[in-house]
């Protein structure tokens, strides 16, 4: 049993809460992650709060009570993309660090207002996606700072799907203002390609909007018809500051595809990286040249073999408890939803958007692993 816990609360108890108290609390063939304490659950709708604690054996309480309780010092934010930065400023009032979900907000100026808050306060912001930390993507890393891709050309990246209307119980925010494919699955896109690559420094981008309303196909809001406010197909070219440039496509309107998620080109070998929407899958390396072959590199790092959201917290707790850097950390979510917004001004103004939030790679998992775990 360890000793160095940090007490956390979760305001937003909604169908992605179950994954982060899963993988906190140890389910399936997980450890768990003992450095955090759950100390009460929240949500606007007290019910669901209500509902979750007695799912996993936790304490339901109010945001306000939440915010007041001393034995807290991380509040995590599950709400849906609008509220992040309210709620998240509202923490940070009370004194708490915030590990938000993804986008850190739904715009880059909000975004800005939120780390600038952490910052004046002398408390820490972190967000996922921390799937980049999984153990396929770090390893993926690994071959990345190997050299063995020689100089970087490239890559890309792909997300398209049919919709989240089709298995989302209430996928309204998906087509809101702060919705749309690229400010979802962006963040995980473009969180583990700044990761391997290092930071983007300019986006060219088009995007389309094919239909200005869906209809519901998931119960319990089952033909209930939304209107759609974001574009909801979007490509880009990401150039970064290393000279790579990677093509990607974000789109809520396709009903199947065969690309892989990303791959990365280099002078001397392209590299398969895992959908970076989990935390494992294989690595696959295929070097220059007549007679090679794609091979399998083998995963060694830890935190590839389960559904592991909430390790970004916990490393996030573990640094401050140890007063070293996190990884899931604000600069890099606001560089990430600087080139998300990029991404939609890019296709509205028709040119090239240069970006400017300064970042640096997070430092690989492993070296702070005690034990080789968190
Ligand atoms: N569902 C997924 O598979 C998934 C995966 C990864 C990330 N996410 C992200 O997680 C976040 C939540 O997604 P979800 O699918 O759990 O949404 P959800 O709608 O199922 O749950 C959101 C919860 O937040 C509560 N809430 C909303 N505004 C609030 C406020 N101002 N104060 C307090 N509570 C508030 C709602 O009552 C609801 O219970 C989103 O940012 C989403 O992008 C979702």
């Amino acid at each position: 049993m360890t000793t160095r816990r940090l007490g956390i609360g979760f305001i937003g108890t909604g169908n992605i809460s179950s994954a982060y108290l899963r993988a906190i609390t140890g389910h399936e063939a997980m450890a768990g992650f003992p450095v955090l304490d759950i100390k009460g659950l929240a949500d606007m709708r007290p019910e669901a709060s209500q509902a979750r604690a007695a799912e996993f054996g936790l304490k339901a309480m109010g945001i306000d009570e939440m915010l007041g309780s001393s034995d807290i010092q991380l509040v995590v934010n599950l709400t849906i993309p609008r509220a992040h930065v309210e709620v998240g400023l509202k923490a940070l009032a009370a004194g708490k660090h915030v590990y938000s979900e993804k986008p850190l907000g739904i715009t880059y100026a909000e975004g800005r207002k939120l780390l600038d808050a952490a910052n004046k306060a002398g408390l820490r912001i972190g967000s996922a996606p921390d799937t980049f930390l999984g153990g396929s993507h770090q390893q993926a890393r690994a071959v990345v700072d190997s050299g063995a891709l020689g100089q970087l050309v490239g890559g890309t990246g792909f997300f398209q799907c049919p919709g989240h209307e089709a298995w989302h119980p209430d996928p309204a925010f998906y087509y809101d203002i702060g919705g749309g494919p690229v400010l979802d699955m962006g963040p995980y896109y473009i969180t583990d390609l700044v990761n391997l690559l290092g930071p983007v420094a300019r986006v060219s981008a088009m995007a389309s909007r094919l239909r200005n309303q869906r209809t519901v196909l998931s119960e319990p809001k089952k033909g209930q018809v939304i209107d759609v406010v974001v574009d909801t197909h979007a490509t880009a070219s990401l150039g970064f500051a290393n000279g790579a440039i990677v093509q990607v496509a974000f789109s809520f309107d396709v009903p199947a595809h065969k690309h892989v998620p990303l791959e990365l080109y280099g002078t001397e070998a392209s590299l398969i990286v895992p959908d970076p929407n989990f935390f494992g899958g294989d690595v696959e390396l295929r070097k220059r040249g007549k007679g090679e072959d794609w091979v399998k590199v083998p995963v060694t790092q830890p935190y590839a073999d389960g559904n592991y959201r909430s390790l970004g917290v916990a490393d996030m707790a573990s640094g401050i408890l140890d007063n070293r850097p996190h990884r899931a950390n604000g600069d890099l979510a606001l560089h990430v939803l600087e080139v998300m917004e990029a991404i939609a001004a890019a296709s509205a103004q028709g040119r090239t958007i240069d970006i400017k939030t300064p970042v640096a790679r997070p430092e690989p998992l492993a070296t702070s692993l005690k034990d080789g775990r968190i």
